[in-house]
């Protein structure tokens, strides 16, 4: 496996002159931040050896290099999801090639549901803690040159991110909640019960992402930093789209891609 990320990181670097400071997964809707980012080259997924290529609608599917708030960044247009059929080794293949090419920290961004109820539908929640519910990326044989065998979660997102996210958010009157992200495999919404259950166990926003990236970035000892746009009311009790989720989180996209472009700047 390790030998499949070096080459293709290399392979990468083959291509690119360019070696990026911060990586970025950018979720559903939230792609409109490659926007902002000063492109100095851009590779689609489908030209990049043992890449796995996206397949929802709404992902581009491209690695992007370039400038934002005067950080290199490698962004990732387009991400791969468990419910998709990926082995979860396919998932996280792009954090680890990523990091092979020299990242420093990690941003995540996702859609997700509202379940806490003092969350409304727009609302940027940042995420302080995850609850896994999809198979483990980890499972079956440890590579000791990614990371530990059994590695420690205890601050699975940076608290220095975290409280960095918070100052110029305050700076800027970017409104911010904070919580726990479940992460699940779906594809289905969850059922009225199963959002209840969610909000039992400590969840406050569910989604059907983000936590197998985190996990491989934590075992590889990156810090991350990670930001849900909440895209619907999933304790209402009303009805979950794919069209819903899009369409709110292009509306909160520009709040999103200004907090991001300001953390950047700072770091
Ligand atoms: N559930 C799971 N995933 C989601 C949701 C949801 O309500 N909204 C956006 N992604």
């Amino acid at each position: 496996m390790i030998e499949t990320i070096k080459q293709t990181a290399d392979y990468i670097k083959s291509r690119v002159d360019f070696t990026p400071e911060v990586g970025i997964i950018l979720g559903t809707g939230l792609g409109g931040l490659v926007e902002k980012i000063e492109i100095a080259h851009s590779l689609p997924y489908s030209e990049i050896p043992d890449f796995p290529v996206s397949t929802v609608e709404g992902h581009a599917g491209r690695l992007i290099f370039g400038t934002l708030g005067g950080k290199k960044v490698v962004a990732m247009q387009g991400r791969f999801h468990y419910y998709e059929g990926y082995a979860p080794n396919q998932v996280v293949f792009p954090v680890r090639v990523m990091k092979m090419l020299g990242i420093e920290a990690l941003f995540v961004s996702n859609a997700s549901g509202g379940i806490n109820s003092s969350f409304r539908v727009g609302d940027l929640m940042v995420i302080t803690d995850h609850i896994n519910l999809i198979p483990n990326v980890l499972i079956g044989t440890n590579c000791p040159e990614l990371g530990p065998r059994f590695p420690d979660m205890s601050e699975p997102y940076s608290k220095k991110l975290e409280a960095l996210a918070t100052e110029v958010a305050a700076e800027r009157g970017i409104k911010l909640q904070y919580g726990c992200y479940v992460g699940t495999t779906g594809p289905t919404f969850e059922t009225p019960k199963e959002y209840g259950y969610f909000k039992a166990i400590g969840g406050d926003a569910v989604g059907m992402s983000t936590t197998p990236e985190v996990i491989a970035a934590r075992h590889m000892g990156l810090p991350v930093f990670g930001i849900s746009i909440i895209t619907n009311a999933a304790f209402s009790g009303q009805k979950s789209t794919h069209e819903e989720v899009q369409e709110e989180g292009a509306k909160a996209e520009k709040r999103m891609s200004a907090l991001i472009t300001a953390m950047l700047e700072r770091m």
